[in-house]
């Protein structure tokens, strides 16, 4: 197996992944601000929710949920791991139900709120308007623990009066006011608008299934990995560990009921690594074998890189924009015991690269992420119509970049997460036409499956070969 020399010391690449903007940036007061820590239990409903409206309020001023979520917990030296889980299922329900929450506050308020107490509205009302009708707690708890937050915040106490009355008004109005938000399609579908008709335009049979299947919570996919057992073998070992399983692909199980990774067996020693049943199509589909120098241009935080390596003893090079999330492709080598070249680069320029021709690539370009919204549902409110164009541009300069680097019969790998055709496979075909490249089979878009044996993330495969 090949050695992984250490993190090469050049500069930090110019193009990092694009910012994700927001729709109404405002500046906010610093959350969870240290006085009403006394006042509120870290076990108490309450705190979760001021918790999880803190993260939201960022969302909207364009920060990314699980970077918002981190920002909240950092201010917290008392968080308990059962609050710290309870505002990150608060916080991703509201997320996924955003779009109603906030119509049906509307329909209540007499003036848009300030934004800590719309989104404290929006965590309660994800919890009072349950999707599957089954509330994780009491309405009434709801209600209560939702005023006391309110109380406890200096940037919501004096709108508890507003925030009581507009949950006591949901509580006795229920019926009405739904049927009523749930006439405009934000509401009834939880995305905005413009990303509504992108769908539609795009998949005018199948729009409704995709928009539905992106509000269900991902299942948890494991890779088993082939250097270190068997799926059989793990399979069982789930089984001895009271873990009800399904086999979905060649490596790839999912567990019934999602869990922690330190409660996943064997991960600590590698024998699984977390990675949709989608995602694990992109190694075999690049077919390589022993010996052969492989690029892996878009890296982190190194799932396909890790399987590469799971199935082939490669010379890989993984090259990755941002030097930070590049560090966690290493950290996975690391646990898998597996070797790689890290790169922090660039992959639209050649200045990382020593002139020799690469085997196989993988370009698994940044992109819009319209296909793994059901894992990241805070991406429908941060991204913008535009964004499309400009990562397709961003991801087509790539492309061409690579393809200069491929050794004639080489094959590259495209690979988007998105579920516009713009990213996909109207940028696949015009590479083919620009470089000349030959087309070989692989799966094309993969629509967002849930609850059956294909479920998957919305990828988007494309693979191609330079003439020998
Ligand atoms: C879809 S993610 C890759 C996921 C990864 N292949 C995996 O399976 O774990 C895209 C990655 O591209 C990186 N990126 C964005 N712009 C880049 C560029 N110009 N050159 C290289 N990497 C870039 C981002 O930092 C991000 O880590």
């Amino acid at each position: 197996m090949n050695k992984r020399p250490t993190l090469s010391l050049k500069s930090p690449a110019k193009q990092a992944a694009p910012k994700l903007r927001a729709s109404h940036a405002r500046e906010l007061k610093p959350a969870l601000q240290t006085h009403f820590q006394t006042k509120l239990k870290p076990d108490s409903l309450a705190y979760s929710l001021i918790g999880a409206a803190s993260a939201i309020a960022q969302v909207k001023t364009g920060t990314n949920l699980p970077q918002a979520l981190a920002q909240v917990w950092a201010k917290q030296p008392d968080l308990t791991p059962q609050a710290r889980g309870a505002m990150q299922d608060i916080a991703y329900r509201a997320m996924r139900q955003l779009g109603q929450s906030e119509t049906l506050v509307s329909l209540m308020a007499p003036k848009a709120p300030e934004p800590l107490v719309s989104a404290l509205l929006s965590c309660a009302l994800a919890l009072m308007a349950a999707p599957d009708h089954t509330p994780p707690y009491e309405e009434f708890t709801v209600v209560d623990q939702t005023v006391t937050a309110a109380d406890a915040h200096p940037d919501t106490a004096r709108a508890k009066g507003m925030v009581n009355a507009v949950l006591r008004r949901f509580l006795r109005e229920r019926q009405q006011l739904l049927d009523a938000a749930l006439l405009q399609p934000v509401a009834k579908w939880n995305y905005p608008q413009w990303w509504i008709d992108a769908v539609k335009t795009a998949w005018p049979q199948q729009w409704q299934e995709i928009l539905a299947s992106g509000n269900t919570p991902p299942p948890l996919t494991l890779r088993v990995n082939s250097r270190k057992t068997t799926l059989e073998q793990y399979l069982a070992k789930l089984a001895d560990a009271g873990m009800a399983a399904t086999q979905i692909g060649p490596y790839a199980v999912r567990l019934e009921k999602p869990v922690g990774v330190h409660l996943i067996p064997g991960f600590a020693e590698g024998e699984a690594s977390v990675q949709d049943a989608g995602a694990q199509l992109a190694a075999p589909l690049l077919d390589v074998q022993d010996g052969m120098r492989v690029l892996d241009a878009c890296a982190a935080p190194g799932g396909k890189t890790c399987h590469i390596l799971e199935l082939a003893g490669a010379q890989v090079t993984a090259l990755d924009a941002d030097p930070k999330r590049l560090a966690r492709v290493g950290e996975n080598l690391d646990r898998l015991q597996l070797n790689a070249t890290l790169k922090p680069a660039d992959a639209q320029n050649k200045d990382w690269w020593d002139g020799q021709s690469f085997d196989r690539i993988l370009a698994d370009v940044p992109c819009t992420a319209s296909g793994i919204v059901r894992r990241h549902p805070d991406i429908r409110w941060l991204r913008r119509k535009g964004d499309t164009l400009q990562l397709a541009t961003l991801s087509g300069k790539i492309l061409d970049n690579l393809w200069q680097m491929l050794a004639p019969g080489g094959k590259l790998l495209f690979v988007t997460c998105s579920l516009w055709p713009q990213e996909s496979e109207a940028q696949a075909a015009a590479f083919a036409v620009r470089n000349q490249a030959v087309r070989l089979d692989a799966p094309g878009q993969l629509l967002p499956a849930g609850g059956s044996g294909q479920d998957h993330d919305g990828l988007f495969y494309a693979l191609f070969q330079k003439n020998a």
